[in-house]
């Protein structure tokens, strides 16, 4: 995208504030309150995610993975965030990815809370700041998300922000190391600017 070339894609990305939670980047310097969270929230998050491999939490495995970022920020595919609160404590992700220029402008959207931290609003309030960025900054039109049809949480908080159900798609992910079906749900430009 033009907006992002004259920095680097990662200097680029605005940090997206909101109602008691801020989105940036993720950087190196998060690894000890990244890793500490996910290690302490593993089964709370392991039946919604793909399989951790072994050293999911390792040093080593976080910086491929901020590599992988910057390569997909660079290459307009996808848009890493970590949550924040006013603290400064990390508390979540959100990832705007699979995006799809052309005639779809569409990206996927996914998310996870630390366990001590969910069920306080901050994604909720995360996903109001993260609209307006995919919509008026990337300029896409539509934000596609997929839940388990047992995960009420997602399903609550993707209902209260707006994203309309589309249906059902057979086995479409593999999660905690089945193909599962999963609930498809969107929300797209015309729903939030008319
Ligand atoms: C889904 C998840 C990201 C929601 O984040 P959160 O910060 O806890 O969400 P919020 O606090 O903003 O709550 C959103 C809504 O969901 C509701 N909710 C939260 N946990 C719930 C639960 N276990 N069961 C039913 N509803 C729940 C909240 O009450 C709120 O609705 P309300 O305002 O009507 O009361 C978080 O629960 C999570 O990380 N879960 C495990 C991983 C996961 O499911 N990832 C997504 C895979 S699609």
């Amino acid at each position: 995208m033009a907006f992002f070339r004259s920095l680097s894609a990662v200097e680029a990305v605005p940090v997206l504030a909101g109602e008691g939670v801020t989105l940036r980047t993720p950087q190196m310097a998060d690894y000890a309150a990244w890793s500490a969270l996910r290690e302490e929230s593993r089964a709370f998050l392991q039946p919604w995610e793909p399989t951790w491999p072994p050293d999911d939490v390792s040093r080593l495995a976080f910086r491929k993975r901020l590599k992988r970022y910057v390569r997909e920020l660079e290459a307009d595919q996808a848009y890493p965030f970590f949550l924040f609160r006013p603290d400064g404590a990390l508390v979540g992700g959100v990832t705007i990815s699979q995006i799809r220029r052309g005639v779809s402008q569409t990206c996927s959207l996914g998310y996870w809370m630390g366990k001590r931290h969910a069920g306080h609003g901050h994604m909720t309030a995360a996903l109001k700041i993260v609209s307006p960025f995919v919509f008026e900054t990337l300029k896409l039109r539509r934000i596609e998300a997929a839940c388990l049809p047992h995960n009420a949480a997602s399903i609550r908080l993707l209902e209260k922000t707006g994203f309309r159900r589309e249906g059902l798609a057979r086995e479409y992910l593999c999660i905690d190391g089945r193909w599962q079906d999963h609930l498809l749900y969107a929300l797209l430009r015309s729903d939030v600017v008319g």
